[in-house]
């Protein structure tokens, strides 16, 4: 992800989140460098970017921070690719654990999140605001 990508990754994120990030919080990923990584997805013949994956790498753990799809591109594969190719990519760097938080009521991604393997670990109360809910802490274990 780049500077120049914001446009259409800001165009995603308000398609696809009822409290989407600001622009400030991409760069602010964009520059946290050694720990965040920022990658769009780039629809091969149509050359656009149709979605997005942030993720944190840390020693043994890693996070997924964001992750979303152009809705005319969704439920074709690309988000379950992606995180596959992610859990390969932090598993070979060192990552034993991979966690994400997700919003109980975000039936797509947790059906996704399931799918991959990952198990709901905890609860955080009230996490979300916008509309208020709480958080589903889910992770996946790589050794
Ligand atoms: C969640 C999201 C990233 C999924 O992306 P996607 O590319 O459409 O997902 P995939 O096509 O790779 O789906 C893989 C699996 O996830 C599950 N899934 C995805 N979308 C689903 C939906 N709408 N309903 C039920 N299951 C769904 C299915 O198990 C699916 O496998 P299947 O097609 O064999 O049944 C996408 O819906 C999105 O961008 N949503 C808005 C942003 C968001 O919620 N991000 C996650 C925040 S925690």
């Amino acid at each position: 992800m780049e500077e120049t990508d914001l446009v259409h990754v800001l165009e995603i994120e308000k398609l696809s989140f009822p409290n989407p990030w600001r622009e400030m919080t991409f760069m602010g990923e964009m520059y946290n460098k050694p720990i965040s990584f920022s990658f769009v997805i780039v629809h091969k013949s149509q050359r656009k970017i149709i979605g997005y994956i942030i993720f944190w790498y840390i020693k043994n753990r890693a996070q997924i921070n964001n992750i979303a799809i152009h809705p005319d591109f969704r439920r074709m594969g690309i988000a379950e690719t992606v995180i596959r190719q992610t859990l390969d990519q932090v598993r070979v760097a060192g990552a034993e654990y991979v966690t994400l938080e997700v919003r109980p009521s975000n039936m797509a991604a947790r059906f996704l999140y399931n799918k991959l393997g990952f198990d709901v670990l905890a609860t955080k109360e009230n996490y979300y605001n916008d509309p208020r809910e709480d958080a589903l802490v889910m992770g996946i274990y790589l050794g």
